[in-house]
């Protein structure tokens, strides 16, 4: 499975992709807004970090017609944009048109394996199942996740499953397990991944034990 990072901070995404650990970026316009930066600068710089994996980008428009001016323009940035487009009628109508120009397309928002399924059925290379948010309302953000993968397995359907909305390492883990093809997290997650008190004892360990050991 790979990990995607959900954050235009660029520290992060050089932290990130200079440990190994991320072979795409996500944004949405919150994530963005959290910068306080010009878009379009942002994303030039992103896009120059990453320039070998997908860094995803959100149209703002509700309309199918403004959706797809704006995935268009988003697309003509950098090859390895990949346009986000709201789970909603007019964005499946902009899914279609850009699709079959070439553009690549995420449907995000996504809050129901039917979405995924309508989102796949429109051309869209990728699908967001928001799974924290679904925590966040006393439902089961996984189980969405596993459904959409059987789904998409009995139907051989080959868009792939971007699971956001990621909190912690165990929705990482359980996420690879079924199958997903990418997990996207916020920074903290992947450093919640990365380290364990366990392995920093021991290695604490290692260099006392081996100062005991006779020098010259
Ligand atoms: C990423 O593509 C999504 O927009 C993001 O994961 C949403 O995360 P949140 O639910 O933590 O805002």
């Amino acid at each position: 499975m790979k990990i995607f990072l959900d954050s235009a901070h660029i520290e992060d995404v050089k932290k990130a992709y200079d440990m190994g650990a991320i072979s795409g970026v996500t944004t949405n316009p919150s994530i963005i807004s959290r910068e306080n930066r010009k878009f379009d600068e942002l994303l030039a710089e992103i896009t120059s970090i990453i320039t070998d994996g997908p860094v995803f980008a959100e149209v703002l428009a509700l309309d199918a017609e403004g959706m797809i001016r704006e995935g268009r323009a988003l697309a003509a940035k950098s090859p390895n944009i990949v346009v986000k487009i709201p789970s909603i009628p007019e964005g499946l109508k902009a899914v279609k048109t850009l699709a079959a120009e070439g553009v690549t397309v995420c449907v995000t928002v996504i809050f129901s394996a039917a979405q995924a399924l309508l989102a796949a059925n429109a051309g869209a290379s990728y699908v967001a199942p928001f799974v924290g948010r679904l925590d966040d309302i006393g439902e089961n953000g996984l189980d969405l996740a596993a459904e959409i993968r059987e789904i998409f397995d009995a139907q051989g359907i080959e868009t792939k499953i971007v699971a956001a909305s990621v909190r912690h390492p165990v929705h990482v883990t359980e996420l690879a397990k079924m199958g997903v093809d990418v997990a996207t997290m916020p920074f903290k997650v992947i450093m919640q991944m990365a380290t364990n008190p366990n392995t920093a004892r021991a290695v604490d360990g290692f260099l006392k034990d081996w100062e005991k050991v006779p020098k010259e």
